[in-house]
């Protein structure tokens, strides 16, 4: 199966109460865990490269060892671009082979933002290439920008037709509560899924995208903090309130924050137990097989994608 857009992924994905889960890549060891923990699950994937993965591991590689991933498992995968930054990064990316993009305009005026995502649409369009737009803002951080809390803010529902309208974007990115990175609250976890359901009323039918929804889970941290490391607090998206949001109109789940603890969780633990190890091979194998895991616990207990393929 060739790599795939995401149009009837997600399209399949409204229908049938589930989602789709985006997890971010940055180097072979994490391709292969996802993408051996989707095999098993028989679930379609999205891959996601953000900025920062493109300049750590070089565009052309990672596309080359995603491209090896999807001949090795023939699942349906779609090739995305996280956080698009401006035209220039989406365009490179759409021209080097990706199925799939996001234009990350949440910063801008939302007539900037218009314009921008516009720009992106109609060149992914005529290619083939899906779009990802997001209204509102995440706190947290991505790549080395850090959003703070004041400065984020929710989605207003009251402009998604005109944007979903005056861009043409096949999906969207809404700020509910979620945040990047492994410190999301530090009182009781809430969602607003009041603006979920009022964004979906309004876009009947359209795929809504979650962001920062990391559970970081708790046997991880504490995988880290057993093993040397110190991560205070650290406070996720409870499971339960992302198979809600599944089943309603999210129909794509970004997981990152835990793939890194639990690549990094195993490694640790691998020298803390093999302090005279030093083959990567050894120690790499483990953290493999850790997001292995964590991606087929994410598919049969948050996203319901399991035999979806
Ligand atoms: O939302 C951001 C993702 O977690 C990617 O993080 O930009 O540090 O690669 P990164
Ligand atoms: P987390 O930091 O919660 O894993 O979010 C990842 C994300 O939104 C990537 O775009
Ligand atoms: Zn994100």
């Amino acid at each position: 199966m060739p790599i795939v857009n995401t149009t009837e992924m997600f399209k399949k994905a409204y229908e049938g109460g589930y989602a789709i889960g985006a997890f971010n890549v940055n180097n072979m060891e994490i391709i292969q865990g996802i993408t051996e923990g989707a095999k098993l699950e028989n679930s379609p994937i999205v891959l996601q490269v953000s900025a920062g993965a493109r300049k750590y591991a070089k565009h052309v590689y990672l596309m080359k060892m995603i491209e090896a991933a999807v001949a090795d498992t023939d699942l349906p995968i779609a090739v995305h671009l996280d956080h698009g930054p401006d035209f220039e990064t989406c365009k490179s990316c759409i021209d080097g082979g990706f199925s799939s993009v996001m234009i990350d305009g949440s910063h801008l005026s939302f007539e900037e933002n218009i314009a921008v995502t516009k720009r992106v649409v109609e060149y992914a369009h005529d290619r083939g290439v899906t779009v990802e737009a997001e209204l509102g803002r995440l706190a947290g951080v991505e790549d080395d920008v850090q959003v703070s809390a004041e400065d984020s803010s929710y989605t207003r529902p009251e402009e998604v037709e005109e944007f979903a309208t005056r861009t043409g974007c096949d999906s969207l990115a809404i700020a509910i509560g979620t945040s990047h990175g492994a410190f999301k609250f530090t009182g009781e976890a809430h969602l607003r899924f009041d603006i979920l359901e009022e964004v979906s009323k309004r876009l009947p039918g359209f795929p809504i995208v979650l962001h920062g929804a990391s559970s970081v889970i708790p046997a991880y941290v504490d995988m880290i903090n057993q093993f040397g490391g110190s991560m205070p607090g650290a406070q996720g998206v409870p499971e339960t309130l992302l198979r809600q949001a599944a089943g309603m109109a999210v129909c794509k789940i970004n997981i990152d924050s835990d793939l890194r603890l639990a690549f990094t969780g195993e490694i640790r633990k691998h020298f803390a137990e093999h302090p005279d190890h030093f083959d990567p091979r050894q120690y790499l194998t483990d953290a493999r097989n850790g997001i292995r895991s964590m991606v087929q616990h994410k598919i049969v207990h948050v996203l319901g994608s399991n035999g979806k393929a």
